[in-house]
């Protein structure tokens, strides 16, 4: 079975944040998206609000045709847009604001009773929730100890890799904990820096379910349109070799 594609529209809404224009919209990039096969949406609502917009939330939960993923950070304020909003699946993140994008993965293993609380919340909304961690074997296991219902593997570091050692050493990493997390009955994403060169080692891992792909799909997208740039994404994923 091909992995679920979730498509991160926030960088469309980098866009329209630059010149704090009303276009482009990422609720149009959300529609394209579905149209070409994407079979999820994903939005970060920063506490900044450098991208994505309360707005965006609001309209995307209307609109949304496939699932609604919203990444955040495990704050009050946040949870309590959760649960007006009511999104599908809660992608639960660290956040620092001098970041330029998600550096690490959530220390679940260093904050257990504080995510344990938050996640009981959010199921006691009927939210799904996922939570974003590194390819470690101790965070896998503290993520199934807090009842996430899945777990989103920080491919980060395999992207980043300088060399061929280092990249099979992070996607043997990968592969690890996306079976030890299948065994322990979570169900597994991944995503972070997926580009139309590196997608296809991690499109080949079983256990994967999903991956959620932004930066790479936009950029490619201001150059030959929205629903080609999914397309070719989603052709990579079925075809991983
Ligand atoms: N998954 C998570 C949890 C993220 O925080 C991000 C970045 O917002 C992505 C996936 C998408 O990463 P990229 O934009 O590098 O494809």
């Amino acid at each position: 079975m091909t992995q679920r594609l979730g498509v991160n529209v926030d960088h469309v809404a980098t866009l329209r944040q630059a010149r704090r224009t009303s276009y482009p919209d990422p609720v149009t990039a959300a529609a394209l998206a579905e149209l070409a096969g994407a079979r999820q949406i994903t939005i970060h609502l920063r506490e900044d609000r450098r991208h994505i917009q309360d707005r965006d939330l609001r309209i995307l939960r209307d609109t949304c045709q496939t699932l609604l993923n919203l990444e955040m950070a495990a704050t009050p304020e946040m949870v309590k847009i959760a649960y007006e909003y009511k999104p599908d699946v809660v992608t639960l993140v660290p956040e620092r604001r001098e970041e330029l994008t998600t550096e690490g993965g959530l220390d679940v293993t260093g904050q257990r009773e504080a995510v344990a609380k938050i996640i009981k919340n959010l199921k006691d909304g009927e939210i799904i929730v996922s939570l974003f961690i590194d390819p470690d074997l101790d965070q896998v296991r503290a993520a199934h100890k807090v009842d996430a219902n899945r777990i989103e593997l920080h491919t980060g570091r395999y992207c980043e890799a300088r060399n061929e050692r280092e990249r099979a050493r992070e996607l043997s990493r990968i592969v690890d904990a996306a079976k030890s997390a299948a065994k322990l009955g979570m169900s597994v994403a991944a995503g972070h820096g997926l580009n139309y060169d590196n997608v296809q080692p991690i499109a080949r891992i079983q256990e994967i379910d999903e991956l959620n792909i932004g930066h790479s799909i936009v950029g490619r997208a201001v150059l030959v349109g929205f629903e080609r740039a999914v397309r070719e994404m989603l052709e990579l994923m079925r075809n991983p070799g």
